[in-house]
């Protein structure tokens, strides 16, 4: 079966990014002139994906403005004869198919997935995490339906970390089975060093089969005291094969200050109207 539907889990409160995220949505943060989110549902659409499900929470209809048609403001650049502005807007707003619906508490990872059940429906589903942001040749989550099309089963994006990084993520064991893919055979949330059965650690972009919501309704609460995406998944190897893929391309944690600094640089430099303006500031820095 064909992967129709993306769950955007976006109803957490950026704690890791305030003040600014006080009054906006840490998936409304900027990269260049585009919000986060956007990366994200153009990555989606990029894998042939139709249908978007953002699960939302307190203060986050900014998000729900961005994808809407804006008839005032569309009138506004008409009459102004500013055409091309006038493209970029509606472009926005003809993306793909929105649904939003909320999580009315904040009970994790695998709880905000579960809010998106009804929405899913009984069919393998793309998860994006908008705090993580791919810049690839060939879009993150495409590289993950190649890999699904051929096994049939969940699928995993992975990366290599640093060793002392790895009590950040969930971390999976694995059997390496091709080239940068990996059988999945056990995985843990956020492990001490000690304990971390690989540096293979979990990034944001999942592709989950439907089971998996049964695994989340029983599955108890975990690290932190939340329910963990990272446990449900576990629980469904023991009845679903399941597949890593160390994706190939740039991953930045947007939702840290540092990361989301080197995002904005990285993605500046790709503009080819900023390029040379920005390698010229950044050179004349003087940085010892
Ligand atoms: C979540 C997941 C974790 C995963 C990470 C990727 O953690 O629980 O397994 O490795 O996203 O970014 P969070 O960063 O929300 O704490």
């Amino acid at each position: 079966m064909k992967v129709r539907k993306a769950l955007f889990p976006a109803a957490g409160m950026g704690t890791r990014f305030l003040p600014i995220t006080k009054a906006i949505p840490k998936e409304m943060l900027p990269l260049v002139d585009k919000p986060l989110i956007q990366y994200c549902v153009e990555e989606a659409m990029a894998a042939a994906i139709k249908e978007i499900i953002i699960i939302t929470g307190m203060g986050k209809t900014a998000i729900e403005d961005h994808f809407d048609t804006s008839f005032q403001l569309e009138t506004i650049l008409k009459n102004k004869g500013k055409l091309e502005e006038l493209k970029v807007v509606q472009d926005v707003s003809n993306m793909l198919h929105f649904s939003y619906t909320r999580q009315k508490e904040a009970k994790g990872l695998g709880h905000a997935v579960l809010v998106g059940r009804n929405l899913i429906g009984n069919e393998p589903f793309a998860v994006f995490l908008g705090d993580d942001i791919v810049n690839a040749t060939v879009p993150c989550m495409k590289q993950m339906i190649d890999v699904y099309n051929e096994k049939g089963c969940s699928v995993l994006a992975v990366k290599k970390v640093p060793r002392d990084e790895v009590s950040q993520y969930g971390v999976i064991a694995g059997e390496k089975v091709g080239d940068r893919l990996y059988r999945v055979l056990d995985m843990v949330e956020k492990p001490s060093v000690e304990d971390a059965p690989s540096d293979l650690a979990i990034i944001g972009r999942y592709l989950l089969m439907p089971e998996i919501f049964d695994h989340i309704e029983v599955t108890p609460p975990g690290r932190g005291g939340e329910i963990q995406l990272t446990d449900a998944m576990k629980s469904l190897l023991k009845d679903q094969p399941m597949y890593a893929l160390e994706f190939e391309g740039d991953r930045y944690d947007a939702g840290d200050r540092l990361g989301f600094i080197k995002a904005n640089i990285a993605f500046a430099l790709e503009r080819d109207e900023l390029r040379d303006d920005v390698v010229k500031f950044i050179k004349g820095l003087n940085l010892k």
